[in-house]
């Protein structure tokens, strides 16, 4: 069975374009974000990996570090990241994991041998300073992602991690938040002194605590 949220995040040793890498070691008590894509020298996935590494300063503002994983070889990830830098206008600044032995495709569950006997999909985990799983996202390998909704889950995420709080449909960073049920009618001036509107007994919002 794949991944679920709550999960620990399994720990690896692996062959990185950055070199040797044990996982946990490398991600410290960040936050990390661990996506694989099928195939290197593919269109697709050059935007991608191009696309994340000029998001580099918006991970690092939110304590993020970045992990790339297909199992092609170590070999083609470093000539490939030759392309990505040329046509993304970039320098791809995280190491890029080639699982040739599909250790790590494997312990997360990125192989769907329906949809591919041998490359893995475009999955994402997210994974929080306490190893455990916080998001899981798949994409097929037809459709690239949209790296300003990670940012935004990582945010929804960095946010309801510190408040009693969820995020609405759609919320972005600076607009108001959902304080959560558990929170009594009576508990909330003290918990957030920026004032909150009662919609429905069960919809109470914020202006977000954290700004
Ligand atoms: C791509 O990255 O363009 C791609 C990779 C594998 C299958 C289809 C597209």
């Amino acid at each position: 069975m794949s991944l679920q949220l709550g999960d620990t995040a399994p720990d690896f040793k692996a062959k990185t374009t950055i070199g040797e890498i044990d996982f946990y070691d490398y991600i410290g008590d960040n936050w990390a974000l661990l996506f694989s894509h099928p195939s290197d020298y593919t269109p697709v996935c050059t935007t991608e990996l191009g696309k994340t590494a000029s998001l580099k300063s918006e991970f690092d503002k939110r304590g993020v570090k970045v992990l790339a994983l297909s199992v092609d070889k170590l070999e083609d990830h470093l000539g490939w990241v030759n392309d990505i830098n040329e046509t993304q206008n970039v320098e791809v600044n995280f190491p890029i994991i080639a699982d040739e032995d599909r250790k790590v495709s494997e312990a997360y569950g990125m192989i769907h041998p329906n949809a591919s006997a041998t490359a893995t999909v475009r999955s994402v985990f997210i994974i929080g300073p306490d190893k455990k799983v916080k998001l899981t996202l798949t994409y097929p390998a037809s459709t690239g992602r949209n790296f300003q909704e990670i940012l935004r889950v990582i945010d929804s995420l960095q946010l309801t991690a510190n408040y009693s709080v969820a995020t609405p449909a759609n919320w972005v960073e600076g607009e108001d938040v959902i304080i959560t049920p558990a929170v009594k009618d009576e508990e909330i001036p003290a918990k957030f002194p920026k004032g909150h509107k009662v919609i429905k007994p069960y919809l109470r919002t914020t202006p977000q605590p954290n700004l």
